[in-house]
């Protein structure tokens, strides 16, 4: 048995990520953005959730150091993740872009701040295609679209997946699109259910196949794809974590 995190795994495909690991007998932290969800998942029966709004960098803290007093985990499933309406730029109480915040920072942020597990798995979204990371405009001052903030939070996301890898070789750091599915992100017209979004990232998550024991790897249906060059560029990595530090106050650890 191992121990893992799925963060947004109160509904979706961390939920989905969550039951499927728990059915092999895992212990899983489930991550709720509230107390009343939280409610709702303990009621369910889950053993064991904690609670951070991954919009707001104190709670997201908080979070991670509710984290780190229990013990540390095998692995850890950045899963949670938001896609904006169309409409205002929206912007946190912590004065950011919301969709970077949510999708990138929260990731980076946890990941800085948790012990190193010995697998890191980031469900990213084959948007990344049609991202760009601006390392002078991360949150889209200029020209937001839900479109262009969500693929450019999501590459950011990939790129920090991919910083981690370089940094922390003992452990396998990848990303993954988890497919067009059902969720109350992507509607009905999604043709395929939480199980199949599942299905990569409890293999990345778990599996000891040489084909999910790499790093660094960008992953769809259990293959590898290579999206957008963008994310495997060093110094686009190295410069985003820069700003990420900056943001956060927190500095990603030496390995
Ligand atoms: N569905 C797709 O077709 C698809 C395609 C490509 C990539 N993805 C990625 O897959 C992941 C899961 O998406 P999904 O489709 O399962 O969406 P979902 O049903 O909306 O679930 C997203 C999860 O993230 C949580 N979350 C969002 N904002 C949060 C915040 N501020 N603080 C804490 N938790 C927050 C949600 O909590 P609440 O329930 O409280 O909102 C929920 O548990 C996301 O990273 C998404 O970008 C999905």
């Amino acid at each position: 048995m191992s121990r893992f995190l799925v963060t947004g795994s109160s509904d979706g495909i961390g939920a989905g990520i969550a039951a499927e690991l728990e059915s092999r007998g895992h212990a899983v932290v489930r991550h709720a953005r509230d107390e009343a969800k939280a409610a709702r998942l303990r009621a369910a029966g889950a053993d064991d959730v904690v609670v951070g709004d991954l919009a707001s960098l104190a709670s997201t803290r908080a979070m991670a150091a509710d984290l780190s007093a229990r013990p540390p985990f095998d692995v850890v499933v950045h899963n949670a993740g938001w896609l904006p309406p169309e409409g205002e730029r929206p912007v946190t109480g912590d004065g950011l872009e919301r969709t970077f915040q949510v999708n990138a920072l929260s990731a980076y942020l946890l990941t800085a701040l948790l012990p190193l597990p010995s697998r890191l798995v980031y469900v990213s979204s084959n948007s990344i295609r049609r991202g760009r990371i601006d390392l002078d405009d991360l949150q889209h001052e200029a020209n937001w679209t839900s479109d262009s903030a969500y693929a450019g939070s999501k590459l950011a996301m990939t790129a920090i997946a991919f910083a981690a890898a370089r940094r922390y070789p003992a452990v396998l750091c990848n990303a993954v699109h988890p497919g067009w599915i059902r969720t109350k992100m992507s509607g009905d017209v999604a043709p395929l259910d939480v199980a199949a979004g599942a299905d990569t990232p409890v293999w990345l998550a778990t599996s000891d196949d040489p084909e999910a024991t790499v790093t660094g790897t960008f992953f769809h249906e259990r293959r590898v794809v290579r999206l957008n060059e963008q994310a495997y560029d060093p110094a686009t990595q190295d410069a985003l974590v820069e700003r990420c530090a900056a943001l956060t106050g927190v500095a990603l650890p030496a390995a």
